[in-house]
C-alpha cells in the first residue's frame, strides 16, 4: 500500500532519493521520477511494465524553465505554450543533451509540458530537477483521475501518492509539434483543435502511426477496460447484446434504455468538459461492476467531443 497525503516535503524526499510519486495534474494522474536520471526514470517502466520505446513527458513548472531542457522553440509552438502554459498541452521539442535518451525512447524531440495543479506546481518549484511522468496506470490501462485509482492499481509498488483530488481535466494533455514549418497534432487530448487553431492558424492532426507509432497514445487499442467496449447506436447495440448484462456510457438524457441496464451519464446537460473529467472514472466504474459488456456511442466530433471520441474508439479496439 502506498502512503497518500498532500504532503509536498514528503513527496520531494522520496523523488529526490530516486524513488517513485504519484502527482495529481489537471489532465490524469503521473507517476513522477527525477527526469535527469536514468536509474529513477527506469523504475517508471518498470513499475508501469511499459515498454522503453514508448517515451515520457517532462513537466515542469515554468516556460523558463523548459529553456534549459531543449534546444530551441518553434516561433508558432512558442504561442501555444504563453497561451496554454500550465494546462492540457505537451510540446515536442529537440532536447538537449541533459534530457536522458531513456526518456525520449532514442528520439531526438522530448515531450514537455506546465501542468495546471497547483499541488505539483508548489512541488516542481521546489525541486531542483523536473518530473518524468506518463499517466499512474499499467500500460494500456485507463489513465487514473483520482488519487484512489493509482492505489488500486500501482498502490504495492510505489511509496507515496500526492493527493490533489479529482482531476478537472479527465483526459490527457493534447501533444503537438512542428515538423518542416507545419504544426502536427500527435494526440488527442485536453486542449481542443479548434483552442490551438485559434492561435495558429490550421494544424495537421496525425493519429494512429500503425505499427511503429511516435507516440504509443496513438496505438490502436489503449487507455483500454478489461471488458469488451462496443460503440455504436445505443438501441441497437442493447438488443444486440441483450442476453449479456450491459453497462451504458452516455451523453445527455435523451436516451432511453432498458432497465436493466447499468447506465453512467457523462453529463446531463452535454457539456463536454464534464463528460471528458468523468470518462475515465465511469469506465473505471463499469469495468469492476457486475456487467459483461460496456456499450457506449460517439458525440457529436465538436470540441473535446474529438477527443472523448478518440478515447472510445481505443477503449473497444480489440
Ligand atoms: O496529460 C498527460 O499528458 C499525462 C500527465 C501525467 O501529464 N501524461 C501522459 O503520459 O499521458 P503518457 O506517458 O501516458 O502518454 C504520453 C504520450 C505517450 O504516448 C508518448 O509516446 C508521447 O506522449 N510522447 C512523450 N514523449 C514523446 C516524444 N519525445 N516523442 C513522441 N511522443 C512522445
Ligand atoms: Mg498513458
Amino acid at each position: 500500500m502506498a502512503e497518500i497525503g498532500k504532503d509536498i516535503l514528503k513527496a520531494k524526499a522520496f523523488l529526490e532519493k530516486d524513488e517513485l510519486v504519484a502527482i495529481p495534474t489537471e489532465t490524469v494522474y503521473g507517476l513522477a521520477a527525477n527526469a535527469l536520471n536514468p536509474i529513477a526514470v527506469a523504475k517508471i517502466f518498470e513499475a508501469k511494465e511499459r515498454p522503453t520505446f514508448d517515451p515520457l513527458i517532462v513537466h515542469t513548472h515554468s516556460l523558463h524553465e523548459v529553456y534549459k531542457f531543449v534546444t530551441n522553440i518553434h516561433p508558432a509552438l512558442l504561442k501555444l505554450a504563453e497561451a496554454f502554459w500550465p494546462g492540457p498541452l505537451t510540446l515536442l521539442l529537440p532536447k538537449k543533451e541533459i534530457i536522458p535518451s531513456l526518456v525520449t525512447s532514442g528520439l531526438d524531440r522530448v515531450g514537455v509540458r506546465v501542468p495546471n495543479h497547483s499541488l505539483t506546481l508548489d512541488l516542481l518549484s521546489q525541486l531542483n530537477f523536473p518530473l518524468a511522468a506518463p499517466s499512474a496506470n499499467p500500460f494500456g490501462y485507463i489513465s487514473p483521475t483520482t488519487a484512489m485509482h493509482v492505489e488500486k492499481q500501482l498502490g504495492t509498488k510505489i511509496p507515496y501518492i500526492l493527493d490533489g483530488g479529482s482531476c478537472e481535466v479527465g483526459l490527457e494533455s493534447t501533444i503537438v509539434g512542428e515538423e518542416n514549418g507545419e504544426i502536427i497534432i500527435y494526440r488527442l487530448g485536453g486542449l481542443s483543435v479548434d483552442e490551438i487553431e485559434t492561435i495558429v492558424g490550421k494544424v495537421s492532426v496525425q493519429l494512429n502511426q500503425s505499427s511503429n507509432p511516435k507516440s504509443p497514445g496513438q496505438l490502436k487499442s489503449h487507455y483500454a477496460p478489461k471488458k469488451p467496449v462496443y460503440i455504436g447506436n445505443l438501441n441497437e447495440s442493447q438488443k444486440q447484446y441483450s442476453d449479456q448484462k450491459i453497462g451504458a456510457i452516455v451523453f445527455g438524457i435523451d436516451i432511453k434504455l432498458s432497465e436493466s441496464i447499468l447506465i453512467k451519464n457523462l453529463s446531463s446537460t452535454k457539456n463536454y468538459q464534464e463528460a471528458s473529467a468523468n470518462l475515465f472514472s465511469f469506465l473505471r466504474e463499469l469495468d469492476e461492476a457486475d456487467v459483461d459488456v460496456i456499450i457506449s456511442e460517439f458525440l457529436p466530433e465538436t470540441g473535446l467531443g474529438l477527443a472523448i471520441n478518440d478515447r472510445l474508439r481505443r477503449a473497444s479496439a480489440l
